[in-house]
């Protein structure tokens, strides 16, 4: 048997410390600690092993990867070895002279999230006082320095009335790409899923205006729709499909098939300070786990749309029916289906319950 074609993309989860408590983290809820994290001489070299593997762009992410000061290193090493290198960042943290030496590191694009159009209803929705404004400023920056910025923009019940001025914000904030992303329920997306968790006739709402404000803004913004699976009648090709073309590197070095990974019971994840990122990638009992289809049951196992998306999301089938491997219940061709969608309609109508921020178990110092 062949091996697997080399992943396209790493997503290097930094660090998992963040100013922002958004309750849709996808972040696992056990986070990690400042002192499990990798130093930057293991992170450049599992950049060294990203870059000789095939893989073709690198993702900083976390938490907040700007809590790291040795983000310039790790950003110009990346570019050093030809990789493409984007920022995922709450901004709060960026100064104008950082965004600069990230720009000269080699940096070739930058990520913001924005939790609202409404100052304060940010601020309250990230747990972050004062956050919105700073993104306003990370915002300019970032295209005062020249580099291109998409706005990520999660959605849910809390912010979804304002999504065209949330459109409107991203074109006067100089974004050239807009991502409208319903938040997925895992991590702490699933512990908030009922105060989070839109309505049927607010989704469809939301895909008018954006399907207006594509037609619109033709030229000016371009626009990533991402919906919430719980009103789908297909589920999306998760992660690309398992060990198919993207792995997570967590903040202590272990490395996953998608940000859920480790809620799934039976699976063991190496580190990079263990075993390479090739060995991992290609023999890893986790990435074997359920990459392609012959792991599949039915209905998917037959279905015409096995090698289309890869039968759906495995932690959302964890999450929903209990098991890993069983068709994402989002499918409705899933015998599961059903209970999915009451599950939305009954959340969605009742009052949202409040927020069970995200948060460290005990405090820890965000800056170092
Ligand atoms: Fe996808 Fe499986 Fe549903 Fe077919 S049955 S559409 S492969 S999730
Ligand atoms: Fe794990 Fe979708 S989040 S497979």
């Amino acid at each position: 048997m062949t091996g697997p074609e080399p992943p396209l993309a790493v997503l290097a989860e930094l660090t998992h410390r963040c100013p922002f408590s958004c309750p849709y983290c996808s972040n696992p809820l056990e986070l990690e600690r400042r002192g499990q994290e990798l130093d930057t001489a293991d992170w450049r070299r599992v950049l060294e092993e990203a870059a000789e593997i095939g893989v073709l762009q690198v993702h900083f992410s976390g938490g907040e990867p700007t809590a790291r000061t040795d983000l310039e290193d790790l950003v110009e090493h990346a570019a050093g070895l030809g990789l493409y290198t984007n920022l995922i960042t709450a901004g709060v943290l960026l100064d104008e002279a950082r965004v600069g030496r990230l720009a000269a590191a080699g940096l070739d694009h930058v990520q913001l999230s924005i939790q609202d159009s409404e100052p304060a209803e940010s601020d309250r929705i990230g747990g972050y006082a004062g956050g919105y404004q700073r993104k306003i400023e990370a915002a300019g920056w970032v295209r005062a320095a020249g580099l291109p910025l998409t706005v990520n923009a999660p959605m849910h019940r809390h912010n979804i009335a304002r999504l065209d001025a949330i459109i409107d914000l991203a074109v006067g904030l100089g974004a050239e790409r807009l991502e409208v992303a319903h938040v997925q329920y895992y991590g702490w997306g699933l512990k908030n899923r009922a105060a989070l968790i839109p309505t049927r006739a607010q989704l469809e709402r939301a895909t008018e205006v954006v399907e207006a404000a594509i037609e619109r803004l033709k030229g000016v913004l371009v626009f990533d729709y991402v919906v919430p699976d719980y009103y789908a009648h297909r589920p999306k090709a998760c992660m690309g499909g398992w060990g198919r073309q993207f792995l997570n590197i967590t903040p202590s070095g272990k490395v996953l098939p998608c940000h859920a990974a480790e809620t799934i019971p039976g699976l063991e994840f190496e580190r990079v300070t263990e075993r390479g990122l090739a060995e991992i990638w290609e023999n890893s009992a986790a990435f074997q786990r359920f990459r392609g289809t012959e792991w599949m049951p039915e209905p998917c196992a037959s279905c015409e749309r096995r090698e289309i998306d890869w039968g759906g999301c495995r932690c959302q089938a964890l999450a929903i029916t209990g098991d890993a491997a069983q068709t994402d219940p989002a499918c409705s061709l899933s015998p599961r289906h059903g209970e999915l969608v009451a599950l939305a309609e009954a959340e969605s109508e009742r009052e949202p319950p409040t927020f069970e921020y995200r948060r460290m178990t005990r405090k820890e110092p965000i800056e170092a």
